[in-house]
């Protein structure tokens, strides 16, 4: 018999609960037992660790479908990676990870986490040595290298697309523009996807450089009054500061466009779990059992062409950009970002929407 530990790391989204149930059920078939380890790795730094056992009662089917995690996904005060890392303590950090996994007596850790997460543990991987480690990929910011989905994009671009489609009401009402601001980090899929889904007239991503007079006259030639222009979190404007948001919607009504500014915020975060996220979630729940069964070790599920895989962290890891944290050199991240050669780009330029300036 196996004993398998799951902990939910970084932002949440919605699909972690749709994960960590699936890996119940599962698990519990194959004669194993699990635990979900409590807030990230703050529930391995206390002493003991803190951990929840499951069952039926615990971890009910019709709660699988919410958002956020059972496991909740740790407190920004806490030590953690970064932080260790900062104050010099990452040694000391890191053995008290691996002691409380010893003490734990777990064969198996399924880490549930985003781009960070999974750098992190990639390159601290000492601290797993004696045991299994299987990460499973989750984002609403889809910037995960090598693989084609991560838990929670698509709920969090069927979100922000119902956020739109509501603003969409108003605008019209008021014959005015939206200019909506996504969030994404530096990764321009979330504005991407969902700006194709609402129909939006621009949609301004940090891999596409943008000109601000062309945005401007595009908008100019549009017949209607009122429309979405997305904006992604990540843009940014020469000589200006603020929100991206803000400032795009400064030089629309500086140019006589009227328009308005909306922050879905952390919506983008939360929202019931799509079909889609749930049977993503199901699939990699799955494929990171079959990947305990097999005795594998250092390996994330990946989608690719709708099937799940196991890859190696390793490839994970050197495949991205690798991105160092301004206040902390050594926290590095591997990163992916919208392709240029994304179809997406080119359906939008062929339906006339503004996505900059493509070459
Ligand atoms: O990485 C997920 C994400 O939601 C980003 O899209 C966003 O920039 C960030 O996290 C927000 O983080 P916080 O909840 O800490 O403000």
């Amino acid at each position: 018999m196996k004993k398998i530990g799951i902990m939910t790391t970084g932002g949440d989204c919605s699909g972690l609960n749709t994960a960590i149930q699936r890996i119940y059920r599962g698990a519990t078939l194959r004669g194993w037992q699990v635990i979900g380890i409590q807030d990230g790795t703050d529930g391995l730094c206390t002493t003991p660790p803190t951990v929840i056992k499951f069952n039926e009662e615990t971890l009910p089917i019709e709660n699988a479908r919410l958002a956020g995690s059972f496991l909740h996904n740790g407190r920004a005060d806490a030590l953690n990676f970064e932080t260790a890392a900062e104050r010099g303590k990452i040694e000391q950090f890191n053995k008290k990870l691996k002691d409380s996994i010893k003490e734990l007596k777990l064969d198996a850790l399924i880490l549930i986490g985003g781009n960070g997460s999974l750098s992190l543990a990639w390159c601290n991987r000492e601290i797993y040595s004696d045991i299994q480690l299987i990460c499973i990929p989750k984002t609403i910011d889809m910037d995960i290298p090598l693989t084609d989905r991560t838990i929670g994009f698509d709920t969090a671009v069927q979100q922000l697309t119902s956020f739109c489609d509501q603003l969409m009401l108003s605008a019209r009402s008021h014959h005015r523009w939206f200019v909506v601001q996504s969030m994404g980090r530096d990764c321009g899929q979330l504005a991407l996807n969902a700006g194709i889904a609402v129909g939006a007239r621009a949609i301004l991503i940090p891999e596409i450089k943008f000109d601000i007079d062309a945005l401007i006259n595009h908008i100019k030639t549009i017949t209607e009054d009122h429309g979405i222009i997305i904006v992604s979190e990540g843009i940014s404007l020469r000589g200006h500061s603020g929100r991206p948001a803000d400032m795009i919607s400064r030089k629309l009504t500086k140019a006589g466009i009227v328009n308005r500014t909306a922050f879905p915020e952390h919506t983008q975060r939360v929202g019931d779990t799509t079909a889609t996220d749930r049977i993503l979630a199901t699939k990699m729940a799955d494929c990171a059992l079959n990947a305990i069964a097999n005795n594998e070790t250092y390996v994330m599920t990946s989608i690719s062409n709708c099937e799940c895989k196991t890859i190696s962290l390793s490839d994970f890891f050197n495949t991205g950009e690798i991105t160092s944290d301004p206040n902390i050199p050594d926290v590095k991240t591997s990163d992916s970002y919208v392709s240029p050669n994304d179809p997406l780009l080119e359906i939008a330029t062929n339906l006339g929407i503004y996505i900059g300036e493509q070459k």
